[in-house]
């Protein structure tokens, strides 16, 4: 009888690049005889693959980390990945006895080694950054059945002062247009009609003879992709030529996640963001006139250094003005060793007046995105049916092109189907809607 394969469990926080690398890792692993579990107990190797934006998240995952060990077996290995292995590195290792790996994003090639040294009792740390590395060889071992994360660049060359991702991800590099597209050619041979293309500015990719346009062209045009998404472009990265990608290529969703961060251009200076509110407010207008019913989605801080009551009003003019169909909205959280903290104490916004803001805002959008919702009422949509919805049973969730969640009655047989539906309702956010007749998948590639 041959020995039981290895378990590995993994839990994964922060962004969608984050999950990608999960994907990857898992690869990697389950190519080695891994086997993946969906629980921690009793798992051989348990990897936490963490963020760093805010302290809140570091803050859970520093409990999540405590509790792991309860589900330890005494030869367990566990160990930590992702930002947060990168940003606090030996101080992990130094506080947490029973973490036996630390490892930053660019550090997963060594994985297999760093186990095994593990289980040989040795503790390791690898956090250099590797400027060439994308894992082109793993093949990710996707948690989503309908959408692919295709990550497309890695690193931010971006120093927005709030922001630790440059320090937790390094300098920016895309992959070449050649390996994303053989990777998308992979996940539609496999029957998946989505995908996203994953940069921190991915708008800015480069692979030194191909740009965000040629990529955008080339992946909408593979056989079997039938919605291409994006996430998340940076305002300045908007060249006329990926505008007009967006609008020529069919595949290409009608909606961008188009992070503002503030709608003051002195708010904006001092985040270094490297546009002003007239120059935001320019590039949506660019996008819309190219892109009949587009809808926007964006990021904005709240409380950052030195943000006065005229300063915040003016990113709530900004997003009625916009018209976001939604927003993430964040409290500033200071990072350590970033730009925002080195800013004069003065300058600091009290927690009562940011966690005050925070709620204006998010009445805010609530208001404007319930308020356009409801004129949408008896309107039909194409939808893809992603998963089964958290609430309800016997509910789908689906998706709009323009990146409207809809919640439609139907059974797991039907995840990964594109469906007609028409909006019988809305709870202001989401939509509940009826099919109204069933269109068949494209046929698989191959
Ligand atoms: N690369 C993306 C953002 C990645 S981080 C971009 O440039 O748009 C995702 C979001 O987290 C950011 O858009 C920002 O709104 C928020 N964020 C980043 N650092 C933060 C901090 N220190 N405090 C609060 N929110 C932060
Ligand atoms: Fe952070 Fe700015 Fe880079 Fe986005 S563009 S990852 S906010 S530094
Ligand atoms: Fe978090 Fe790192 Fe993503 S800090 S948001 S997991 S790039």
């Amino acid at each position: 009888m041959s020995a039981p394969r290895p378990t590995v469990y993994i839990e994964t926080y922060g962004c969608q690049m984050n999950v990608s690398d999960s994907e990857l890792m898992l690869g990697k692993l389950t190519a080695l005889g891994y086997e993946s579990v969906e629980q921690p107990d009793g798992a051989d190797l348990i990897l936490v693959n963490t963020c760093a934006i805010r302290d809140h998240a570091e803050q859970r995952v520093i409990g999540r980390i405590g509790e792991l060990k309860r589900h330890m077996k005494p030869d367990t290995v566990l160990g930590v990945t992702g930002c947060m292995a990168q940003r606090l590195g030996p101080q992990l290792l130094e506080k947490a006895k029973h973490v036996s790996l630390v490892v930053g994003p660019d550090g997963y090639r060594a994985l297999p080694t760093l186990i095994e040294r593990a289980r040989g009792g040795e503790r390791s740390l690898a956090t250099s950054f590797d400027l060439e590395e994308h894992y082109e060889d793993f093949a990710a071992r996707r948690y989503d059945p309908v959408k692919a994360w295709i990550p497309v660049q890695r690193g931010c060359d971006y120093r927005c002062t709030y922001c630790i991702v440059p320090y937790t991800r390094g300098p920016e590099r895309s992959r070449k247009l050649a390996d994303v597209v053989r990777e998308v050619e992979r996940v539609t041979a496999e029957g998946m009609t989505e995908v996203v293309l994953l940069g921190q500015t991915v708008n800015s990719y480069s692979d030194g003879e191909h740009d965000f346009a040629d990529l955008l062209r080339a992946v909408g045009a593979i056989d079997g992709v039938r919605r291409v998404r994006f996430t998340s472009p940076h305002p300045n990265d908007f060249s006329q030529r990926v505008v007009e990608a967006i609008a020529d290529v069919p595949t290409v969703c009608e909606h961008v996640h188009l992070p503002m961060q503030s709608g003051s251009t002195r708010t904006l200076r001092r985040m270094l963001r490297r546009y002003t509110r007239e120059q935001y407010f320019e590039c949506v207008a660019r996008l819309r006139r190219a892109v009949p019913g587009l809808a926007l989605t964006t990021d904005i801080i709240v409380g950052f250094p030195g943000e006065t009551d005229e300063e915040f009003e003016e990113t709530l003019s900004a997003v009625r003005q916009v018209g976001f169909a939604d927003a993430f909205t964040f409290i500033f959280s200071p990072r350590d060793g970033t730009p925002a903290t080195r800013m004069p104490a003065e300058l600091t916004v009290s927690a009562d007046v940011a966690s005050d803001r925070m709620q204006r805002l998010i009445a805010l959008v609530r208001g404007i995105a319930r308020e356009h919702n409801l004129g949408l009422l008896g309107t039909r949509y194409e939808v893809l049916v992603e998963k089964m919805a958290k609430r309800g049973a016997d509910l789908l969730q689906t998706r709009t092109r323009d990146f409207k969640t809809v919640l439609v009655p139907g059974d797991e047989s039907m995840i990964g189907r594109y469906l007609t539906v028409e909006i019988t309702g809305t709870t202001g956010s989401t939509f509940i809607g009826a099919p109204v007749r069933e269109r068949q998948p494209l046929p698989m590639a191959g």
